[in-house]
């Protein structure tokens, strides 16, 4: 394992390098225990370097086999080879070189996954962010852009496929049984953009021409037999690709764009140039094996990787303090591709969800960032939901400022100005300074300043002058190392709603710009006043999650109730009614801790039956607007002194109430909600499935019997239906024979496709209550489960630690004291999941007394163990920090 320095890198220390690399030839003799790896690569002194300036590469636990320098092999004393780098202490005088490097790798044994390693029998790369160093001494950062050229030799018995970056320029037999192709890519890129795979797969062929009539070769290469599990995920690709046309008037580059499914992969996906490698997950989908919420994701997903081929590869990052700048962009294109592609509305909402359930956490706790970061022990650590999702809502909001013209000739420029650039985030302003005439100086703190804003508003309505009135204060709590924060540019989009629920256009406004219905708020105070309003409004505010804020204001339960039934803007309804339901929860909990009984208002009880039955909306709306905020939720707005237990019986509570009172009506519409037909993966159809489930879940807690969900179970031709009737009855039905019934029957059916186990793992790992920890032990023990797998250890021990409340936050810290030693044993073979594994701790200050001192301990059983990885140092000495 890579040694931990306690190096810490730094924005301000960036230096362009000494030497640049224009050509990078590779040639990768593959095999399991030992591949020969030879660079050649063209090296040039820049003009500004002197002469004889020693040149370093990187390396990672790599073994050095030869060195030449024009075809000369080195004398000792001219160069030190060590795991971690190359040394050439006196580089040639002559302003351009050759450099010829052999290493030799055992891809068998990497269980990183980073670098070249095997999954599966398959031979693939991940070199995000630093990865190529573990295949071959190199200038790995993002900054510098090489031709590559790319000969691959192999078996053709095992790997008949034989794929790289670009477009393949030959390939041949040779003696021996082997086979050989080489690959070439005529776009500059940085090393983390490089891939191999080699292997026996499948492959699913398709074409694309590109809007001047380019014909572009698609392929996706999955694991024999399972090529008809791609069809979906190729459809998005050819979707991904006419979208970008479309929106962005972004075509395609190569001749060839190849996917590649792999089932050990640390994260969703890679953009690798012409060459995406994706976690089968995100391929390989069908009715009977998938979920509704797997096809978003795939959808998602491929356009996300696709998306990135201009907005990552031909403009990439300067270094990885910039990170964002491509993928903050590049989730936004992805979630607006998503939001045409299916309801605008509910995908916000959802957007809206994952963003308050992984972001506000994390920026809310001690792991805290900036958007972009200004330093880091550990770069793979600062692939987070801050980095990804929060840097997409600050493009978001630079639209919202600009509008939607003059971002996308912002846009334009970035492109036009940037294509092949190794670029950073105050390029990415400038442009959209340049394009129109405003100064994003203050906005820019957006990326520069960690923390979520508050902002609180108090509102007034003078009925005598006719003027409404919000007093608007901004704040940004501390976040680690930032003490003090300058007030920033919010622009908070809003709606004053007349008594009929049409929106009311004040006469005029003062106090600060609003325009285009949004208010902008810079400084820290802001009082607003609306004139010309005859009667007092109703106030909807940050509305579409204009700003990634929380608002801190006093309504009333009624205006929210007017809200949730009549704000014209679908988001706001459903914010409305969240903020409901919390509030209801909140106090809830409070009453369990005081060893009351929670009682609910009817007016929210009613509304839910109202919004459940209202067929003027369309039904995955009503499905979100009826599922109650999570428990980690609640937490988040408890704060302190969490006793997970309690915000368990206060939600089911909730749940009971809504369910008792409702239980007719939401019975009528799942009875009527006939889902015969062929199935179709779109969102109308996920929507209609989304509603019948959510009701299903009431309906069982009304009946207090398993028998609907049983039959569900049992009749379901869909795994969405499938696993969500299996869901219920484990969740719910423990005890009901029929339970361990279906478990047995999932298991008897989809015991041999891992990746439908991985429901299986989940729906057990996250069963409420004490007895999840000995549960969970006892399926690290079970046949298809295996700790060196990511997406086993997610489905299983991931979701055990984030979404089991109750089942991970016992009071006797027994629960933490197994996800320590399990992350410990996880972190021997693949830091970078121990490490975001970890980050499940990141709230335990939260928590109550007794179990914040079992987290402590847990946490300090990894942080005092011995050869922990930097990656799980780095996270645990910040989280205790
Ligand atoms: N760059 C990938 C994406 O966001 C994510 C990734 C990072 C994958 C690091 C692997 C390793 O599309
Ligand atoms: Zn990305």
């Amino acid at each position: 394992m890579r040694q931990d320095t306690g190096q810490v890198f730094r924005i301000e220390d960036y230096r362009p390098t000494d030497y640049i690399i224009s050509h990078t030839r590779l040639d990768f003799i593959l095999s399991p225990h030992e591949t020969v790896v030879t660079a050649e690569l063209d090296i040039q002194r820049r003009a500004s370097t002197p002469a004889g300036t020693p040149l370093v590469l990187d390396g990672d636990e790599l073994e050095c086999v030869s060195v030449e320098i024009d075809g000369e092999s080195l004398p000792e004393a001219a160069f030190e080879a060590t795991p971690q780098k190359l040394t050439l202490h006196e580089p040639p005088s002559k302003a351009k070189f050759t450099l010829r490097i052999v290493t030799r790798l055992d891809p068998s044994s990497n269980s990183t996954l980073m670098g070249l390693y095997l999954s599966s029998g398959v031979y693939c790369t991940q070199c995000e962010p630093e990865g190529f160093r573990r295949i071959t001494y190199f200038l790995d950062r993002p900054d510098v852009l090489s031709i590559y050229t790319v000969r691959v030799e192999a078996p053709e018995q095992t790997a008949p496929v034989l794929l790289a970056n670009g477009n393949m320029i030959e390939s041949g037999k040779l003696d021996g049984g082997k086979h050989y192709a080489v690959w070439h890519d005529p776009f500059p890129k940085p090393s983390y953009l490089f891939a191999l795979v080699a292997g026996d797969l499948g492959m699913l062929r398709d074409e694309f021409v590109t809007s001047s009539g380019h014909k572009v070769d698609l392929g996706i290469y999955v694991e024999h037999g399972k090529e008809s599990r791609a069809t979906y995920a190729m459809d998005a690709l050819k979707r991904s690709m006419k979208w970008d046309e479309e929106v962005y008037g972004l075509e395609y580059d190569l001749d060839v764009f190849n996917i590649v499914a792999v089932s050990d992969f640390n994260m969703g996906a890679m953009e690798n140039k012409g060459l995406n490698i994706f976690n089968d997950k995100y391929v390989l989908a069908d009715e009977t094996t998938a979920t509704d919420a797997d096809f978003a994701n795939i959808e998602a997903i491929i356009a996300h990787e696709y998306f990135h081929n201009w907005t990552g590869n031909r403009i990439t990052c300067r270094d990885w303090f910039q990170l964002c700048l491509k993928e903050g962009l590049t989730v936004f294109r992805d979630h607006e591709f998503s939001a045409d592609q299916r309801s605008r509305a509910v995908k916000r909402i959802a957007e809206v969800r994952t963003l308050r359930a992984h972001q506000f956490p994390e920026d809310q706790g001690p792991l805290a960032h900036p958007v972009r970061p200004r330093r880091y022990r550990e770069i793979n650590n600062f692939y987070t939901s801050t980095v990804y999702e929060k840097g997409s809502e600050v493009v978001r909001m630079i639209r919202t400022i600009l509008g939607p013209d003059k971002f996308r000739e912002g846009m334009d420029l970035y492109i036009q100005r940037h294509d092949g650039d190794a670029a950073t985030i105050e390029d990415f302003i400038k442009v959209f300074e340049e394009v129109s005439g405003t100064d994003l100086s203050q906005f820019s703190l957006w990326y520069h300043q960690a923390g979520t804003p508050n902002v609180a508003i108090s509102a007034s309505y003078d009925p005598a002058k006719q003027t409404f009135t919000l007093d608007i204060e901004q704040s940004v709590p501390p976040t680690p190392s930032e003490t003090r924060k300058r007030p920033m540019h919010i622009p908070l989009a809003f709606g004053l709603i007349g008594p009929d629920g049409g929106d009311i256009k004040p006469s005029a406004t003062d106090g600060a710009t609003v325009a285009n219905g949004v208010i902008h708020i810079k400084k820290r105070k802001h009082t607003v006043h609306f004139h010309g309003i005859a009667s007092r409004p109703v106030l909807s505010i940050n509305r579409g999650f204009s700003a990634p804020v929380t608002i801190a204001m006093e309504q009333s339960a009624e205006d929210l109730l007017f809200l949730a039934r009549k704000d014209s803007d679908l988001f706001g309804r459903w914010q409305a009614l969240s903020l409901l339901f919390t509030e209801a929860l909140v106090q809830a909990f409070r009453a369990v801790r005081g060893q009351k009984t929670p009682v609910f208002d009817e007016g929210l009880i009613r509304a839910a039956g109202e919004i459940a039955a209202d067929t003027a909306l369309e039904p995955a709306f009503r499905a979100l607007a009826l599922t109650l905020p999570s428990e980690a939720d609640i937490a988040r707005d408890i704060g302190a002194n969490i006793d997970p237990a309690a915000i368990h019986i206060a939600r089911e509570a909730l749940l009971k109430a809504i369910a008792a009172s409702n239980a007719e009506g939401f019975a009528e519409i799942f009875d009527a909600m006939n889902l015969e037909g062929p199935f179709r993966p779109d969102a109308d159809s996920a929507g209609q499935r989304a509603l019948r489930n959510t009701l299903l879940d009431y309906l069982s807690v009304a009946d207090g019997n398993a028998d609907r969900a049983a039959t569900q179970y049992r009749t379901a031709s869909n795994m969405t239906d499938k696993s969500a009737a299996l869901a219920i009855l484990a969740h719910r039905f423990a005890e009901d024979q029929r339970s361990a019934d279906a478990l047995a029957d999932f298991e008897r059916k989809f015991g041999s496709d891992p990746l439908v186990m991985d429901k299986w793992y989940q729906i057990q790992a996250t069963i409420p209550g004490t007895a999840a920890v000995d549960r969970v032990k006892a399926l690290t023990q079970h046949k298809g489960f295996s700790l060196s797998n990511p997406n086993r250890v997610r489905a299983l021990i991931g979701s055990y630690s984030s979404m089991n409340q109750t089942g991970f936050h016992q009071e006797d810290g027994s629960g933490y004291r197994f996800f320590a030693e399990t992350i410990l044993q996880i972190d021997k073979g693949n830091p970078q999941l121990a490490a975001r594994l970890a980050t499940a701790m990141r709230s335990w200050r939260s928590l109550e007394p007794v179990r914040r001192e079992a987290a402590r301990e847990a946490l300090t059983i990894i942080a005092t163990s011995k050869n922990v990885s930097t990656d799980l140092r780095d996270i645990i000495e910040r989280t205790l920090a």
